[in-house]
């Protein structure tokens, strides 16, 4: 057994009914496979019809079950309401919700027009409590229980340079988690999050790393595990997290990414570019020995040290 595996048991959707926001596309269409391999009813929705179209055909086709492909422009409201509308007639009820739309671009914050930055706090900021607003009322007035996930991402709480509205609008969605898990328990509705580090899509991808800073700044090489992640190891947490195995975990956001944002925040670890002839090098200064051999583990390690990325 791997992580490119699925993880939960076969059936272990069966009769939910899930909308996944930005599911025509990258992690939203990986996730939302899963779902609707464990038996899921699945509604994907984005601005794009067509791509939507295309991704629900495939998945009904791989996995048997229903795809709802709706088109919705997250930060526009009323277009929200009418996904719940056509889901409760397509489906009957809406059992979770999954805000994983999102937009993004790098970019100096100085050299950002004030519409770049509400394009894109919009989609993050506003697209999930648009979503999450209305769903919640719908499920409070029906005495439906619920489930919400969100994606977020680690500079969530670290704050990041150079995407500083997805930073702020990420920042944003982890505080409504965490704040509607506890206001909403009382109406059976639970609130959780995942933070994912680096995930190969085209929509992150070519947005964050366009032309040759895909080479230059590689992001497995900031992973401690030493790759990026697959998708189906994210879709496995989103699985459990949106499923009743996980009914006790509430108001929590879970990271999955190989150790990354720590390994950025501990004090001393770059120390990991350092060549084990320099270690055995200090580690014979303080013990004592050949002269010759400490020189030599030195020159070694520097060597290495010096051709490092
Ligand atoms: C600076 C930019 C820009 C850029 C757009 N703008 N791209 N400014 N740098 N690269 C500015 C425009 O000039 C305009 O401002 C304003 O933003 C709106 O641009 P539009 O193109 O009209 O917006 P829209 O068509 O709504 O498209 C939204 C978008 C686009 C965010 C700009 O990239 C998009 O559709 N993204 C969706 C998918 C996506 O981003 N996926 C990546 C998620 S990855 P002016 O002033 O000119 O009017 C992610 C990963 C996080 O979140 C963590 C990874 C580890
Ligand atoms: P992606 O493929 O570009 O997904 C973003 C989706 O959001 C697209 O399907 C897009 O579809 C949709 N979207 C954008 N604007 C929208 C709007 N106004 N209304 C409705 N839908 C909209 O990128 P991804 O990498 O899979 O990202 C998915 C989620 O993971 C995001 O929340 C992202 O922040 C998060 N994340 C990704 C990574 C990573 O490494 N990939 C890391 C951390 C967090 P349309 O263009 O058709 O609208």
């Amino acid at each position: 057994m791997t992580y490119t595996q699925g993880m939960l048991k076969e059936g272990a959707l069966k009769g939910k009914t899930i909308v996944v926001t930005g599911g025509g596309t990258g992690l939203g269409r990986s996730m939302g496979t899963y779902f609707s391999e464990l038996g899921a009813n699945l509604v994907i929705t984005s601005r794009k019809l067509d791509v939507l179209t295309e991704t629900a055909r495939e998945i009904s086709e791989k996995t048997g079950s229903p795809v709802l492909p709706l088109a919705c422009d997250v930060r526009e409201y009323d277009q929200v309401e009418q996904v719940i509308k056509d889901t409760k007639a397509q489906f009957g009820k809406i059992d979770i919700l999954l805000n994983n739309a999102a937009g993004n671009f790098i970019s100096p914050t100085e050299r950002l027009s004030h519409r770049a930055f509400d394009t894109v706090v919009d989609i993050v900021l506003k697209g999930s409590y648009n979503f999450t607003l209305a769903v919640g009322k719908d499920w409070i007035e029906e005495k439906h229980p619920g489930n919400i996930l969100s994606i977020v991402t680690t500079y969530a709480w670290t704050g990041s340079g150079y995407v500083v509205p997805s930073a702020c609008a990420k920042a944003g969605v982890l505080s409504m988690t965490r704040s509607l898990a506890v206001e909403w328990a009382k109406y059976g509705i639970r609130a959780n999050a995942i933070a994912p580090g680096p995930f190969p899509t085209k929509g992150a991808w070519d947005r964050l790393l366009p032309g040759d800073l895909q080479k230059k700044f590689d992001p497995a090489n900031k992973v401690p595990v030493g790759r990026v992640g697959d998708h189906q190891e994210l879709a496995n947490l989103a699985a459990y997290l949106v499923s009743d195995f996980s009914a006790y975990v509430n108001g929590e956001v879970i990271t999955i990414d190989g150790g990354e944002w720590l390994k950025g925040a501990g004090e001393m670890n770059q120390l990991d570019q350092v060549p084990e002839e320099l270690w055995d090098a200090m580690e014979m200064s303080r013990k004592g020995g050949s002269k010759l051999k400490m020189m030599f583990a030195y020159f070694n390690g520097m060597r290495k040290l010096k051709f490092r990325k």
